[in-house]
């Protein structure tokens, strides 16, 4: 029935200063003995989070072992390394020590070890639905994804991006200490607001069902992240900023804001995961890129979304109709975006895709979701392909 939900969010939050140092516990606690540290590239190494992690699982006599090197939009290889070493190694435990990237990884090796006699690849082929999965836990060191408490795991092979959900995967614990995403580049910590942003905004876009109390969450998410974005552009040491952010980033993704709201709308994301297979952008960028021409293509067809919106979230002047004050609340995100370094289209993300370049996004999305998506504007490969052509600048 309309407005129905489950809500699961299982993961143990440990949030705040030196949270990581409970690592080895909370692994403990969970019933891991021997563990895998996954990594990204060197900025948890450069930090001394690394050894930080090492010595904590140390302390609680955990047997582990590393590995490294997850990129962004981390790739299969890297998952297929990982169950090698888990395997020979025994490892009956994941800890993740990264972002959206090394927690998906993560995932995918925890997924394959726990069903050895099949390829991880099919649960991102969607040729198969997974019904096991090893016990992982993470340290968070960027705040975007929502992954830390999502059901969700997305995995590049091949020329795709494509995603795995079930509750199976969501995290056992999530370390959340604010202070370790201050070492972020700018544009990652503002790419990490964006996405944040989008996870909310995704779920808010539909048509049908809704409940005031998640609409009054949601915006207030928006409002709050739209916020300290803005105090981390400027500064980016603010603990109490990146606090805020932290935590805004685990309940934009954990289900909290679309309960309620159908089952959200999630266009913007499968037409980002296209330009993320296709040309490896980052992506709260992506998603910058293509969500203004998203709306206005989607507009009329959810208005009365929009115009609240307008009103409650961007808080804009009312214009002449109820379209008009809708289009100025999705000119003021944009404006928004800029102002944190965002780009507003493809061009300024930095591709600029062919004509048949964008036949081609649009035909791997449409396959990818099965042939249409959407709930604020059900698209299919032809509407696809238009808002990639609004998009380009
Ligand atoms: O690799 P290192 O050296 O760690 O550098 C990373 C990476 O270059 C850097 N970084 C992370 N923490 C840092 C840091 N640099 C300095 N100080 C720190 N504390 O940031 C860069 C980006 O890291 P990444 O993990 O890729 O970022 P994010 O968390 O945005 O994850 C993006 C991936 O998650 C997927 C995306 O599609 C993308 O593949 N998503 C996963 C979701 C999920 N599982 O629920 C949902 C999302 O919608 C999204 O699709
Ligand atoms: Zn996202």
């Amino acid at each position: 029935m309309n407005g129905d939900f489950t809500l699961y969010t299982p993961t143990k939050v440990v949030f705040g200063h030196d949270a990581e140092l409970q690592a080895g516990a909370l692994i403990r606690a969970a019933g891991g003995t021997r563990v895998l540290i996954h990594y990204g590239g060197q900025s948890a190494v450069r930090s001394g989070l690394l050894s930080r992690v090492e010595a904590a699982l140390d302390a609680a006599g955990l047997f582990h072992v590393s590995l490294g090197g997850v990129v962004p939009n981390p790739r299969l290889e890297k998952v297929y390394e990982g169950v090698a070493l888990c395997k020979q190694h025994g490892v009956d435990f994941l800890l993740a020590v990264g972002g959206g990237s090394v927690i998906d990884s993560a995932k995918a090796i925890a997924y394959a070890l726990a069903e050895p006699e099949y390829d991880v690849k099919d649960l991102y082929e969607h040729t198969r639905t997974p019904k096991a999965c090893f016990p992982l836990g993470v340290v968070l060191t960027i705040a975007a994804s929502g992954s830390e408490m999502s059901d969700s795991s997305v995995i590049s092979y091949e020329d795709k991006k494509r995603g795995c959900n079930s509750d199976l995967c969501r995290p056992k614990f999530a370390i959340m200490n604010p202070a370790l995403t201050a070492t972020l580049p700018a544009y990652q910590t503002e790419a990490g607001c964006t996405d944040i942003l989008m996870h909310t905004l995704e779920r808010y876009f539909v048509n049908g069902s809704r409940m005031e109390l998640t609409d009054a969450i949601a915006e207030g998410l928006l409002r709050t992240v739209m916020h300290y974005a803005l105090v981390l552009r400027d500064e980016p040491e603010n603990y109490a900023a990146r606090a805020e952010i932290m935590w805004a980033g685990s309940l934009s993704h954990n289900g909290l804001t679309g309960c309620g709201n159908d089952a959200g709308d999630w266009s913007c994301h499968r037409l980002e995961h296209e330009l993320g297979a296709m040309y490896d952008v980052t992506h709260g960028a992506g998603l910058a890129a293509v969500w203004g021409s998203w709306a206005r293509y989607v507009l009329k067809n959810c208005l009365p979304r929009f115009k609240r919106f307008a009103e409650t979230v961007m808080q804009v002047a009312p214009g002449a109709t109820d379209e008009e004050t809708a289009e100025n609340g999705i000119a003021a995100l944009e404006a928004f975006f800029r102002s944190i370094g965002m780009p507003t289209n493809l061009k300024e993300l930095g591709v600029s895709p062919s004509e048949e370049d964008i036949r081609l996004l649009a035909h791997n999305c449409a396959i990818a979701v099965g042939g249409r998506i959407g709930s604020a504007m059900v698209l299919r490969e032809a509407d696809m392909a238009n808002i990639y052509r609004m998009a380009l600048n």
